[in-house]
C-alpha cells in the first residue's frame, strides 16, 4: 500500500518563507520512514526553482495546486499542464474545494483537467467531499459519488489507475473540526466501492484531508482504506510535516 502525505501550502509565504520551509523539509526528511513518500504543492510561482531543489532527491515529489484544462493559448493569468510537464512536476491537486467554492469550479472543469493532466503524464490528486449540510442531511454518499463518477467521465479503467483522491470534508477543512478515523475509513471504504461498482482501479491511493494534524494523523492513517493525508495548515511547519509523515 503506498504511503503519501502532501502538503497544499494553499495561497501562503513569500519566497525567503517557502525557500526556508523547502529546505527545513528537505533537511528532515529522513526523519521519515523510507516508504512514506512526501508531496509538495507550493504556490505555482514556485514551483520551478523548487523542481530544480528537488530533481535528484527520493520520494520527495512536486504538485500543482492547480491547472488549465486547455492547450496553450489565449488565456490570461493561466498555467498549461504541458507546462507543468515541462518542469517535470509529476501530479497535481484537481477541484480543491477552495476553487470549487470560491472559483465556481465544476465537476465538468475537474474532468477536463484530470484528461489534459492524464494526456501530460500527470497524475491528478482530485479532491472530493461533502458539505456540513449534505452531512447533516445524510446526502454525503451521493454527493461523493457524484463527484467521483464526474471527475472519470471518459476515462478508461488502466487511466483511473493513474489517479489519486482526497477525500476533504469541507466542514473539516482549516476549522480544527476534524473527521473522526471511522468517518474517514467509511468514505475512503465508499470511495473504492464506488470505484469498484463502476469498474474502475480500486486500488489508488486515497489520501484524507481536513485539519490532519500530528496529534490525530495516527489514528486516521489507520484506517485500513487510508493512504495518507493531504495538509493544509500543518504543512506549513516542517516539523508539523514530517511527524504526519511518521504517523502511519
Ligand atoms: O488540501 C488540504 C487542505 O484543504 C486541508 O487543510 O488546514 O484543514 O489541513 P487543513
Amino acid at each position: 500500500m503506498r504511503k503519501i502525505v502532501a502538503g497544499n501550502w494553499k495561497m501562503n509565504m513569500n519566497y525567503h518563507e517557502a525557500a526556508k520551509l523547502l529546505d527545513e523539509i528537505i533537511i528532515s526528511r529522513s526523519s521519515k520512514p523510507d516508504d512514506v513518500q512526501l508531496i509538495i504543492a507550493p504556490p505555482a510561482i514556485y514551483l520551478s526553482e523548487f523542481s530544480s531543489a528537488l530533481r535528484d532527491l527520493e520520494n520527495i515529489s512536486l504538485a500543482a495546486q492547480n491547472v488549465y484544462h486547455s492547450d496553450n493559448g489565449a488565456y490570461t493569468g493561466e498555467i498549461s499542464t504541458s507546462m507543468l510537464s515541462s518542469l517535470g512536476i509529476n501530479y497535481c491537486i484537481v477541484g480543491h474545494s477552495e476553487r470549487r467554492t470560491l472559483f465556481k469550479e465544476t465537476d465538468t472543469d475537474v474532468n477536463l483537467k484530470v484528461k489534459s493532466l492524464l494526456k501530460d503524464g500527470i497524475q491528478p490528486i482530485i479532491c472530493i467531499g461533502e458539505l456540513l449540510h449534505e452531512r447533516e442531511n445524510e446526502t454525503h454518499f451521493q454527493v461523493i459519488e457524484k463527484q467521483i463518477l464526474a471527475a472519470l467521465e471518459g476515462l478508461s479503467e488502466a487511466e483511473s489507475a493513474k489517479v489519486l483522491w482526497a477525500y476533504e470534508p469541507v466542514w473539516a477543512i482549516g476549522t480544527g473540526k476534524t473527521a473522526s478515523a471511522e468517518q474517514a475509513q467509511e468514505m475512503h471504504a465508499f470511495i473504492r466501492k464506488i470505484l469498484s461498482e463502476n469498474g474502475f482501479n480500486t486500488q489508488t491511493p486515497i489520501l484524507y484531508g481536513g485539519s490532519c494534524k500530528p496529534g490525530n494523523a495516527k489514528e486516521i492513517f489507520g484506517g485500513k482504506d487510508v493512504n495518507g493525508g493531504l495538509i493544509g495548515g500543518a504543512s506549513l511547519k516542517a516539523n508539523d510535516f514530517l511527524q504526519i509523515a511518521n504517523s502511519f
